[in-house]
């Protein structure tokens, strides 16, 4: 069974993390969407409310399951059985960034490979950090966020604004 882990932190989850998840769904047997916890960052939705969001956008999809971790990808790979990583590429400037990590993933464990797909051009401009700059100057964020998601997004945009 290839099982793939979708790594990212999804602060908030976007239409490109949602093109990715729903285009590797059809690519491996299962998915395992993981949120990570990372101690040296200041997200703006907690690890509860950004696996909750995830949950809700997949619910469609049998064979994709939401998770979180915390420490290196590598290990968690491992705990799942997992050897696949999958990410998502925007422009040339997300290649040097996933580069380096996939290249020293693969040194810590040379059984892991990293699998990249091209977004979606619709969505080649998105990022949650986009997402979260528009939304909280009151912009429409209706068709970045999968619909889902949008109105607990906007609640707490509001909250920061
Ligand atoms: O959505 P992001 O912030 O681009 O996701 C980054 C993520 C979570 C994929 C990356 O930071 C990661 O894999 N962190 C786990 C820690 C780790 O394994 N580090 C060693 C490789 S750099």
């Amino acid at each position: 069974m290839k099982i793939a882990i979708y790594p990212g932190s999804f602060d908030p989850v976007t239409n490109g993390h949602k093109d990715i998840i729903d285009r590797a769904s059809r690519v491996f047997d299962k998915v395992i969407v993981s949120v990570l916890e990372n101690p040296r960052k200041q997200p703006l939705f907690s690890i509860g409310e950004r696996v909750e969001m995830l949950k809700m956008i997949v619910t469609s999809y049998p064979n994709v399951e939401v998770d979180s971790f915390e420490g290196l990808l590598i290990d968690y790979a491992k705990q799942k059985n997992s050897s696949i990583v999958v990410k998502g590429l925007r422009a040339m400037s997300d290649f040097e960034f996933e580069f380096q990590m996939a290249l020293i993933n693969r040194k810590l464990d040379s059984r892991l490979e990293t699998m990249f797909m091209m977004t979606n051009n619709r969505f080649s401009f998105l990022s949650s950090s986009i997402v979260k700059e528009i939304g909280i100057y009151g912009g429409d964020i209706s068709e970045l966020v999968p619909c889902e998601v949008y109105n607990i997004i906007m609640r707490k945009l509001r909250e920061e604004s």
